[in-house]
């Protein structure tokens, strides 16, 4: 998705905004821009492709300027060219734009016929011939009046979603912004103020955040901002402080984030974990956990929406939470769950998991569910994330920043903070006993070493991976807990290297999968030591007698397994509960050194974003 940065006060050069968008590549774009004001106007340059073909434009633009913005742009209306690269101009308007607007092309016909000029496909130039016109119909009050007011005037006549920067020649010391649907956030330091997609961009520069919300509009100067409602209703909210680094946001030594992530997914787990379990009183902290305001004794129902990786994690927590807190868990694809009859009530609780806390789906989905009567909750990894704001309580998963497109440390954060989540429901509704609850609280707490161990198998998952690079499909089955872990593997596999996958129920091959089964067929088996062990060993020899290959993910010296294999990764001794954290990291390692084989760009890989704010 976009990203968007804006800046004003004493002074920011070209290379400031291309910083911070640098910051925001892992968004995903494909051509970018920057717009600076000058004593004499506005200086804009735009590049299709990477950033590094903007670098080269750098020097035409002004070495300081107090007011700017920048975009990288993800193509949605017109193709990623220059000339459709973001910012736009009307006039004295300079604006750029994250979000799609649906009713485009009526309000195109209405300002061309109003004589205004397209020289873009897009459907954001619309945005900024609107507000000029909207401008130019302001005749009373300075420059910033008419400018809010005319803003005011534009978003209400816009369906669909935005977060706008804009900038104007007549207001030289002031950024505007407008919200709707699409994530942003200010920053405020001493004696400047910024805009943007994410706090990733700038927590270099300040870590006091607001997360602008829906329906509202930002005056930005030096000294201050100030918010207001599309109506012109006066906004107050206290800034944020938040604990994020840019240590934490480089790659520390490591080849790709992505590496860096599947390494961290120990400190991901520990730092979820941290806080919310009071071994002394053997009970769930729930304030710590974010649940505390939630009638978790009185449910009936829990409900989780998500996509893609948080999907998985949610349909991996649904054993563990059924197994100890006796409830009944649904977990639905959020782009599904939003159009079908809601048939949730206050005893219901509906999870919205994410990691970037701003998936339009995943959102749409629990606004519905909100809007129907149901208990909310965010399990989201960025704080203050605008799916947190949507719900009743926030769950923060405490992975730290994740810059790689393909979700990893996430994964097990969203896995841990869902597991804790269960035992607080068996805490509450006393389903489980003392001591049930403290053995899970032990196993949970080893989780982060063992899961230490399993890291130590990335140099002979490298070693594997050439033998798969060439592959033009894989499968991946498991069985309980594990489907979900080969879910999450078949994903990763797609997205990274680019080679079709799939993952399946083990017990659903011989319902049609099996007939894929042949001697250039390579399925990856998830078999550790577990209560299905014996019935994915069936499997294992049904594929074997047909020639397949088999890739076994298993417990270190199965011998049996080791034995039927052709290829084996073993994984350290472990409980059943923590199983599926130590499955996950072999196959987010093989994924990786397939892909990185293959020469994908592991970070971005093509056609993806990290956030996906669009529908
Ligand atoms: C996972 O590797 C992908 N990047 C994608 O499936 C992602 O999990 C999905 O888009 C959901 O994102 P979210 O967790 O930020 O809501």
């Amino acid at each position: 998705m976009c990203g968007v940065i804006g800046y004003v006060g004493g002074g920011a050069g070209p290379s400031f905004f291309l910083n911070a968008l640098r910051r925001l590549e892992y968004r995903g774009y494909d051509s970018a821009g920057i717009a600076m004001l000058t004593p004499d106007g506005v200086a804009i340059e735009r590049a299709e492709g990477k950033l590094s073909q903007l670098e080269k434009k750098l020097d035409k633009l002004p070495a300081s300027a107090k007011v700017g913005i920048g975009h990288t742009r993800w193509a949605t209306h017109g193709k990623p060219t220059e000339n459709n690269a973001h910012p736009h101009r009307s006039g004295p308007i300079v604006l750029l734009h994250n979000g799609i607007i649906e009713n485009y092309r009526q309000l195109k016909e209405d300002l061309t016929a109003r004589g205004y000029k397209f020289l873009s496909e897009t459907d954001t130039e619309v945005a900024a011939h609107l507000l000029h016109d909207e401008y130019l119909r302001q005749k009373s009050g300075s420059p910033e009046e008419r400018l809010r007011s005319a803003l005011r005037s534009a978003v209400r006549q816009l369906k669909g979603a935005f977060a706008f920067g804009i900038i104007c020649t007549d207001t030289p010391e002031t950024l505007f912004a407008a919200k709707l649907g699409s994530p942003l956030v200010i920053g405020q330091a001493d004696g400047e103020s910024y805009m943007a997609s994410g706090i990733t961009a700038l927590v270099e520069h300040t870590r006091q955040f607001l997360v602008v919300e829906d329906h509202e509009i930002v005056m930005l100067k030096p000294d201050g901002i100030s918010v207001e409602s599309f109506e012109g209703k006066p906004v107050s909210r206290p800034f944020s402080k938040v604990e994020w680094s840019v240590s934490m946001m480089e790659k520390g030594g490591y080849r790709h984030f992505m590496l860096k992530e599947i390494h961290e997914h120990p400190i991901a787990i520990a730092q979820t974990l941290n806080g919310r379990i009071e071994r002394d009183s053997g009970r769930i902290n729930l304030a710590d956990l974010g649940v505390a305001k939630l009638p978790l004794g009185n449910l009936q129902r829990v409900q989780i929406v998500a996509c893609g990786t948080s999907y998985y994690a949610a349909l991996l927590s649904k054993y563990f939470i059924e197994n100890h807190a006796k409830i009944p868990v649904e977990v639905d694809l959020a782009s599904e769950y939003r159009y079908r009859t809601s048939t949730v009530n206050a005893q219901t609780l509906v999870i919205a998991v994410s990691q970037s806390g701003e998936t339009a789906d995943t959102l749409q989905a629990v606004k519905s569910a909100r809007a129907n009567g149901a208990q909310t909750l965010a399990v989201v990894n960025v704080p203050g994330s605008t799916i947190a704001h949507n719900c009743h309580a926030e769950s923060l998963t405490k992975a730290g920043p994740e810059i790689g497109v393909a979700s990893t440390k996430a994964f097990a954060a969203q896995v841990t903070a869902l597991y804790l989540l269960g035992l607080a429901l068996a805490q509450e509704r006393q389903t489980l006993g003392q001591a049930g609850l403290s053995m899970l609280m032990d196993e949970l707490v080893k989780i982060p070493s063992l899961v230490e161990k399993a890291l130590g198998l990335s140099e002979s998952i490298e070693k594997l991976a050439n033998r798969y690079q060439q592959n033009t499909s894989l499968l991946f089955i498991g069985r309980g807990p594990q489907w979900p872990v080969a879910l999450e593997g078949s994903l990763k596999l797609k997205e990274l290297s680019y080679i079709h996958a799939e993952a399946y129920a083990a017990g659903e091959l011989k319902h049609g999968p099996i007939a894929l089964i042949d001697e250039n067929m390579t399925v990856v088996c998830l078999a550790p030591r577990d209560s299905y062990y014996e019935k994915t060993v069936s499997n294992i020899e049904e594929i074997k007698a047909r020639g397949g290959r088999i890739l076994a993910v298993g417990q270190e010296n199965d011998a049996h397994l080791l034995d039927l294999a052709d290829d084996f990764i073993g994984i350290p001794e472990c409980s059943e509960t923590i199983q599926p954290f130590m499955t996950t990291v072999p196959l987010h390692l093989l994924a990786y050194w397939i892909a990185v084989r293959k020469g994908t760009d592991v970070d971005q890989p093509r056609n993806l974003a990290k956030s996906v704010t669009v529908e």
